[in-house]
């Protein structure tokens, strides 16, 4: 059977179950945070904190720590995984967890009952079983007759700018992306950049787009982001890596061999002189251009 990310998730748990996995997404949602201005949420009822009555449905690390302040505390918001121990403890104001795979319908009493629907970096974990085109359907039943959903998801297209491992991580991710869906019509460069029109399909309308550009190390001013990009720009390499290498064919690059030690080399350049990853933020669709 074809790799999927259940190999990422196998290793993660492995690796002192999840709880170094929880600190690389702690310091990539503080790096993703701090790039969109603490905007978290672009949907303007959340902005303004006067949904008509709040019920958000968010992926899990919606608010933890030091970002708080990005989401308004009036709202209840339901977080979704299916890893229990990553859920924050305690969780959040207003957060009630509960464990539900995008790959399965939602709840019926969910459906048509949420202002708001925020899904992050998720979109790879439904292949091979369920098509992007799947998922946000299923995300967009959700949605009260005027609702929000917002995407964010990666960029792999390579920057030219960028330092030689950093593109090399990039064309990794879309390698992996690509070939979760091998032999199909999802088998394809940038998958994610198909998503604006997956929401269009799906009935959504004013279907929008933004590209966040992420800072890494000495790109950033804050120098407790600094740090938290440059181990999130590290640590999940090995991972993604671990799926590659158990694809079939011909997938796996001789360029990936030696990449998780030249990302040690990329962190002391980030950290000496910056770089960025840029998160396109999707309709919302948000995808993340990795720079
Ligand atoms: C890259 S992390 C992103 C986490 C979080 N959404 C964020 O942006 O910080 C991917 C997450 O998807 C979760 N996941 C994996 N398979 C899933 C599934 N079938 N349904 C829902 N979540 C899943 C993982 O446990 C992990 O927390």
């Amino acid at each position: 059977m074809p790799a999927n990310m259940t190999a990422f998730m196998d290793k993660t748990k492995k690796d002192a179950n999840n709880a170094t996995e929880q600190v690389r997404l702690e310091d990539q949602h503080g790096t993703v945070v701090a790039a969109m201005e603490g905007r978290l949420l672009y949907a303007r009822s959340v902005q303004t904190g006067s949904p008509d009555s709040g019920l958000c449905m968010c992926q899990w690390p919606l608010d933890r720590g030091p970002s708080k302040a990005a989401l308004p505390a009036e709202h209840d918001y339901i977080g979704t995984d299916v890893v229990k121990s990553l859920y924050p403890k305690p969780p959040p104001k207003g957060t009630h967890f509960q464990d539900q795979s995008i790959k399965e319908p939602f709840p019926s009493e969910w459906q048509e009952t949420f202002e708001v629907v925020h899904q992050r970096l998720v979109m790879a974990a439904a292949a091979p079983k369920q098509t992007p085109g799947f998922i946000v359907q299923n995300l967009v039943k959700l949605l009260k007759p005027v609702g929000w959903l917002q995407l964010v998801e990666v960029i792999t297209t390579p920057v030219p700018e960028n330092p030689i491992p950093r593109n090399q991580h990039i064309d990794m991710l879309d390698s992996l992306y690509k070939n979760l869906y091998s032999g199909t019509k999802y088998a394809k460069a940038n998958l994610m950049a198909d998503l604006p029109w997956e929401m269009e399909k799906s009935g959504l309308r004013n279907v929008q787009q933004a590209e966040v550009l992420v800072k890494y190390g000495a790109a950033t001013e804050n120098l407790w982001i600094r740090e938290k990009s440059l181990r999130t720009a590290v640590a999940g390499v090995p991972n993604f890596l671990t799926v590659l290498k158990e694809m079939p064919g011909d997938v796996w690059k001789q360029e990936w061999n030696d990449l998780p030690q030249r990302h040690h080399g990329l962190y002391k350049d980030l950290a000496e002189s910056g770089g960025y990853m840029s998160e396109k933020d999707l309709a919302k669709v948000v995808e993340m251009r990795l720079q």
